[in-house]
């Protein structure tokens, strides 16, 4: 096994690393600079069926749950469809109605997850096309649906997940894009700009994992001793602020909560004293105004965190020093579209959870009362 990390202590800090690879061969021959479109050859759904869909249903669990939610914000904004996302244990149980012109989506890393395939034996019941976005080629949800769209992280060992999300975002952002290129929602211009963002990623996750690792491994020696904390986002990066929250608490089993940012007045405030750690995801696409209105709106949320005392972290965007004159620390990372922020969010959020964990003598690689996959209802 020590020889299979090649060189790192865990697993998983092994896997946060290979997400450049992960995201490059996730987008690999599917996007054509040359001719400013995407091809998913494995979809197996003709754009004539795809013009026929009307709303999209996603049901999943755990972080590819958090992708899914990620997607929603990705295919409504550029394509224009309305997506429900579900948490597949819920999806059975309250009746979903459903149809032939809805689009199933399961977005699973093992493509094995039990409560992942109820929800899609369900949908196939109600005659819906059903699409796999999972990591394992051959598995179970795949096996059983019209349509898939593998992403290429490799095999995932460490329970927490961490490049299978990010290349679950690219397959999502990818298919969105798509979507919007038929459905003829996004200008050529626009696509362009999209697909352009997306392949230049790769280099931005590497940038980030050079720039961000010395600075979260810094923060985990001040913040490891906490016992609760919260992560904060709005829009899209709200899911990034439930996924932070996620990998924190199951490796180094601190309490965390993710919340919008804007929910913060309506409870969570009241717990904010010198002593909480409040992660706040507030970057921007400075060319996107409804992005930079967003991060205005976050930004006021963050000054009511430090007008009570509490120990803001926030994730912004480089040159961004009006955070910096607000926040006690920031993590920067590079900009891009709004739809691709979440991907290089997400990743000094993993290494913030992964150095606290390791601070804290906790079994990164398979936490307590935690399995890989989960195959039982
Ligand atoms: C387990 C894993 C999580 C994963 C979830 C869903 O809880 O520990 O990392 O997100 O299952 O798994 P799936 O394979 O369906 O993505």
């Amino acid at each position: 096994a020590q020889a299979e990390k090649e060189g790192y202590p865990h697993f998983m800090l092994k896997e946060i690393y290979e997400q450049p690879r992960a995201v490059r061969d996730t987008i690999r021959g599917r996007l054509s600079m040359t001719t400013g479109q995407v091809s998913l050859p494995d979809l197996k759904l003709s754009e004539e069926e795809l013009l026929k869909i009307q709303r999209v249903v996603i049901a999943s669990c755990g972080t590819s749950w958090h992708a899914s939610l990620v997607a929603k914000f990705m295919i409504e904004r550029l394509a224009r469809l309305p997506v429900e996302v579900d948490y597949a244990s819920e999806f059975r149980y309250r009746k979903p109605i459903l149809g032939k012109t809805d689009l199933g989506i399961l977005v699973s890393q093992s493509g094995e997850t039990a409560d992942t395939l109820a929800a899609q034996a369900e949908m196939i019941a109600h005659a819906m096309p059903t699409l796999a976005v999972c990591n394992v080629i051959g598995s179970a949800i795949p096996r059983r649906a019209l349509g898939s769209i593998s992403t290429n992280a490799g095999p995932e060992i460490g329970v927490a997940s961490t490049k299978a999300f990010t290349a679950q975002l690219a397959a999502l952002f990818l298919f969105s894009v798509y979507l919007a290129q038929i459905r003829n929602t996004l200008s050529s211009e626009e696509c362009y700009r999209l697909l352009s963002a997306l392949g230049e990623l790769p280099n931005q996750i590497d940038a980030v994992l050079r720039s961000a690792a010395p600075v979260c491994e810094r923060l985990a020696k001040e913040f490891y001793g906490a016992e609760d904390s919260l992560f904060l986002g709005r829009g899209i990066h709200y899911p990034i602020a439930l996924e932070g929250a996620l990998k924190l608490k199951e490796i180094s089993y601190i309490h965390a909560e993710g919340y919008p940012a804007g929910e913060m007045k309506h409870g969570p405030n009241a717990l904010i004293d010198e002593t909480l750690p409040v992660v706040c995801v507030a970057t921007k696409d400075p060319n996107d105004p409804e992005s930079v209105l967003k991060y205005e709106k976050t930004l006021s949320n963050i000054q009511e965190v430090t007008a009570r005392n509490g120990r803001v972290i926030a994730v912004a965007c480089e040159n961004d020093q009006e955070i910096s004159r607000l926040v006690e620390h920031v993590i920067f990372i590079p900009s891009t579209v709004e739809a691709l922020l979440p991907i290089l969010e997400v990743v000094p959020l993993q290494l913030f959870a992964y150095y606290i964990a390791v601070e804290r003598g906790c079994d990164v690689d398979q936490p307590r009362n935690l399995a890989k996959s989960v195959t039982v209802e």
